[in-house]
Formats: structure tokens, C-alpha cells, sequence
């Protein structure tokens, strides 16, 4: 079956966010697999949304690890509390960086990426992962991003949690 996203008919960010999370829900509709789902969603974000990288990390034990993404090789681990991901991870908070290069601790996984957003994917209170996601244009994500990509987390969530 093929399958496509379509953004073809809106202009603003917020826009975007609001014709693709349907969209995304329609792609998953009927496919229980969970890698299967987090690579199509992580291949709409990067391409629909024009992401440098962007991909899940779960957590594992005392870890985040490595699940779907789309982009340059990333790094596998990332421990509690380290990086912008184990922040996110830490504060159960979206964290928004404008210049990777002035966040204390940042993981530079590629030196092309410049700015970058990371979200947590919530199971009521507890963090089950987060959702990251890198731009080569520095301040390329702002709070559009944040509320848009915090839904998606939500559905997200959903396919994590069954
Ligand atoms: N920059 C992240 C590491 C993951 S890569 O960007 C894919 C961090 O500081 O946690």
C-alpha cells in the first residue's frame, strides 16, 4: 500500500503541525508494529518539517538508546541528566536550543547540527523516552514546534504504551 503525507495546502508552521498530526494518525491506523510506525513518523517529520535529524530515544534501564530516526549516524546512549536529551529526560520538560554551542553539556552528534528541540514522551507523569530533533539553521525551532511536536509525542505515546 502506498502512502503519503500532503502539506501541499498550508503556509505557517502552526499550520503544518495542525494538517500533519491527522495525517500521521491515518499512517499508523491498523499497523501495531512499533518500529515500523516510529520510522514512518520520524521520515514525515524530517521530510514534511525539513529536519536535519531527527529521532526517539528510549529509555532502557538507566539509559536513553537509540529507536527510529532519520539523518546522519547518531550516537546510541545517552545517560540521565546528560545532554539536551538527558535534560529533557530529567526536568520531564521540552527544551528549546537555539545554539547548540551555548548549551552547557550538549552531545554534538554532527558538527552541521547547529539548533535543536527536545521533547519528552510522557506515560502520565513518568518520561518513556524523548523525541529529538536538529536543524543545520541555528534558532530554527520555536514554540510552534514545541506545541506541535508535544502532540505528536502524545501519539507517540499511545503506540509506546498498549
Ligand atoms: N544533541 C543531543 C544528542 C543526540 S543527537 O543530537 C542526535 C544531546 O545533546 O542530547
Amino acid at each position: 500500500m502506498s502512502q503519503s503525507i500532503s502539506l501541499n495546502h498550508v503556509d505557517t508552521k502552526a499550520e503544518k503541525y495542525e494538517a500533519l498530526l491527522p495525517q500521521l494518525q491515518a499512517l499508523v491506523h491498523g499497523e501495531n508494529d512499533l518500529t515500523a510506525n516510529l520510522g514512518n513518523i520520524m521520515a514525515a517529520l524530517k521530510y514534511e518539517l525539513g529536519f536535519f535529524w531527527v529521532g526517539v530515544y528510549l529509555i532502557k534501564g538507566d539509559q536513553l538508546v537509540l529507536g527510529p530516526f532519520q539523518g546522519p549516524l547518531a550516537c546510541t546512549r545517552i545517560a540521565y541528566g546528560k545532554g539536551v536529551c538527558g535534560k529533557a529526560w530529567q526536568q520531564a520538560q521540552t527544551i528549546v536550543v537555539e545554539d547548540v554551542e551555548k548549551f552547557p553539556g550538549h552531545i554534538a552528534c554532527s558538527t552541521l547540527s547547529k539548533s535543536e528541540i527536545v521533547i519528552p514522551i510522557m506515560n502520565g507523569h513518568n518520561v518513556v523516552g524523548v523525541l529529538d530533533a536538529d536543524s543545520d539553521k541555528l534558532s530554527f525551532f520555536d514554540d510552534d514546534d514545541a506545541h506541535g511536536l508535544e502532540r505528536i509525542c502524545s501519539l507517540i505515546s499511545g503506540l509506546i504504551i498498549k
